[in-house]
């Protein structure tokens, strides 16, 4: 379980998050949604220590991760695997190499074979066991996700972060990589946190959704109350699809 507590953000003067507080549960997808420029990504980078929140407290555990010291960040950075958007795979690395990078960086304790194990296990569970050998370049871009997925959960996280993975993928590609995240959320049982703008991946796995207007969270729930919710900004983002907007109307 991740909490966050009145996170508070500013750039140059100009505030991007606004006392944004919420719970992200063990075992669910947690979606973060909400228009571009919202300030979704910010609070990612938040929440993952790769920007500073002004103030407000973020807790892993109810270990405090924005107080915390040299070590415990450590440890706690171990526990977090992260699926970039765009993928941020290495190139000039095969698949299993690319996959292998966290164990060879954090893994000292790791023999070679096991590290190979893990690599192949983990390969096999996103159903790439087939591709190992190829290179990024060769590969579509619903295996380039799944390669880093793969990556993301290599280490054994116990917190899985994942911005925007359905960028560039059509929507039935897009629904196969929110479903395998689904399932290793709740096969692994840990913590995910999902940023996205994608009405499909809301009605899809939103198991918890935390929605962002202008740095503010306006509403949270899951997938099956949005449509009915009450809140303005919430309607527009859900129904600017004229396809949602006419079965709500019947
Ligand atoms: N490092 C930064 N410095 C200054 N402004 C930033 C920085 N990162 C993001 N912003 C601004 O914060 C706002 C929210 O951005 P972001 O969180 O990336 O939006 P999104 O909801 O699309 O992910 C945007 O106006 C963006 O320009
Ligand atoms: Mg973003």
């Amino acid at each position: 379980m991740i909490k966050i507590e009145n996170i508070h953000k500013s750039f140059n003067g100009r505030a991007v998050l606004k006392d944004v507080s919420g719970t992200f549960e063990k075992g669910k997808t947690n979606l973060i949604i909400g228009a571009s420029g919202t300030g979704k990504s910010v609070l990612l980078k938040c929440i993952v220590g790769l920007i500073q929140p002004d103030t407000g407290a973020v807790l892993y555990h109810d270990r405090d991760f924005t107080r915390a010291d040299r070590d415990l960040q450590r440890e706690i950075r171990r526990e977090i695997g992260m699926l970039f958007q765009g993928g941020a795979l290495f190139d000039s690395k095969t698949v299993e190499e690319n996959v292998m990078f966290p164990l060879e960086m954090l893994a000292p304790q790791m023999s070679r074979s096991e590290k190979v194990d893990r690599v192949q296990f983990c390969l096999q569970r996103v159903g790439l066991e087939q591709a190992a050998k190829r290179m990024p370049s060769e590969i579509s871009g619903g295996m380039k996700k799944r390669v880093g997925i793969a990556r993301a959960i290599v280490m054994n996280s116990r917190y899985l972060f994942c911005d925007e993975p359905n960028s560039g993928l059509d929507p039935l590609t897009s629904i196969k990589i929110d479903n395998l995240i689904q399932e290793i959320t709740q096969e692994y049982d840990i913590t995910t946190v999902v940023v996205t703008h994608d009405m499909n991946s809301v009605m899809e796995i939103g198991q918890y959704i935390m929605f962002i207007h202008e740095g503010q969270k306006l509403w949270e729930g899951s997938n099956d109350g949005i449509m009915q919710a009450k809140v303005k900004e919430l309607n527009d983002f859900v129904f600017c699809n004229k396809l949602l907007r006419e079965i709500k109307n019947g």
